[in-house]
């Protein structure tokens, strides 16, 4: 059981954490989504695929994934020497949970002239399903690669995939999977916020649907925002994606103002993610002290995840930092 106590109260956790990471050899990865104080005590803050580079790279005995579920594993999958420890187990995603494994078997066996270009957000089981994983700042240079004429079936996200076809003009059979975080960026809002502060870029997640997309002055990962955040010349931007990001950029760009793209209610607060929240410095405590709760995958569909992981890895790079990085997308 992982669930902080009433014993932690009273403790310095940001010097127990640090004093239990050299105690352990273990680093600390986490993603732009969670809290500031967890970007702040990582020892590397990236997007998905930058974090899989690191964790395939690390020499550490521990790996302390502070993500999601579907990060973790993947930590797992590529360095299985490692213990990896992700605090809440219960931070799951629900583009994997839109793609439940024995569907998808039975959606590629009903394609078998198709390749799997399969989004990283998915389970270990989908992963082992797949040809190539893709993340969103790999998705690009990885489509360039597969010859034109090859059949592709693309999940789970189709607002990934949608972006994809439009932009390359692929045309790809899309899994239907959403994110629930992106999916509820309102329009109207997002209207409303542009008209307050004219000429502010919006910068968007491929993760957004078309509507939101549609207003995008430029579309990438979680780093291809960040770095053109702060790249800009502008002033104030619309960040469209989970606001957490906003942490990184106002530490580098104090002078600059980012505001969160609106949900529905007009309170960017519904956009922020309920399954990375799940993780806490009590929590990642907890998980360096007990090493526990701990990522296990059966080797076989490991080694089979790891096929699809590799081939990713192979076409995008392997050092962190190298790749697309995001390009205006002004339609
Ligand atoms: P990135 O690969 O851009 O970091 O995105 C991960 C994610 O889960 C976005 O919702
Ligand atoms: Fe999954 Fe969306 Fe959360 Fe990213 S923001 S981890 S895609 S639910």
């Amino acid at each position: 059981m992982n669930a902080p106590t009433a014993s932690l109260r009273g403790l310095d956790l940001r010097a127990e954490i640090d004093r239990l990471r050299k105690e352990r050899n273990a680093v600390i990865l986490a993603h732009y989504y969670q809290a500031p104080e967890l970007q702040d005590l990582a020892d590397f803050v990236g997007d998905s695929l930058d974090l899989s580079r690191k964790a395939a790279a690390t020499d550490a005995d521990v790996i302390a994934f502070c993500g999601v579920r579907f990060m973790a594993e993947t930590a797992k999958i590529l360095s299985p020497q490692k213990i990896v420890v992700l605090p809440d187990m219960a931070a799951g995603c629900s583009l994997e949970d839109s793609c439940p494994p024995d569907q998808f078997k039975a959606f590629r066996e009903a394609h078998p002239d198709h390749i799997a270009l399969t989004y990283i957000n998915c389970s270990t089981e989908v992963k082992a399903l797949s040809d190539i994983i893709v993340t969103s700042s790999s998705a690009d240079v990885i489509l360039k690669q597969i010859p034109l004429d090859q059949k592709i079936i693309f999940g789970p996200d189709k607002n990934l995939g949608g972006y994809l076809k439009r932009k390359t003009g692929r045309d790809m059979l899309l899994w239907p999977g959403v994110c629930i975080v992106h999916e509820a960026f309102s329009e109207t809002e997002l209207l409303k916020l542009k008209a307050l502060h004219p000429g502010a870029p919006v910068l968007a997640h491929p993760e957004c649907p078309p509507h939101i997309l549609d207003h995008a002055d430029l579309v990438g990962s979680t780093k291809a925002i960040l770095d053109y955040a702060l790249s800009s010349p502008s002033e104030v931007m619309i960040v469209a994606t989970e606001p957490h990001i906003i942490h990184q950029m106002e530490k580098a760009a104090p002078t600059k103002t980012f505001i969160g793209a609106p949900g529905a209610d007009g309170n960017c607060n519904c956009n922020m993610c309920p399954y990375m929240a799940l993780n806490t410095m009590e929590k990642l405590y907890v998980a360096l002290r007990d090493l526990q709760p701990q990522i296990l995958i059966e080797e076989e569909v490991r080694l089979q995840a790891k096929k699809s992981l590799d081939r990713m890895l192979d076409m995008a790079g392997r050092t962190v930092g190298q790749g697309d990085v995001g390009r205006p997308v002004i339609s």
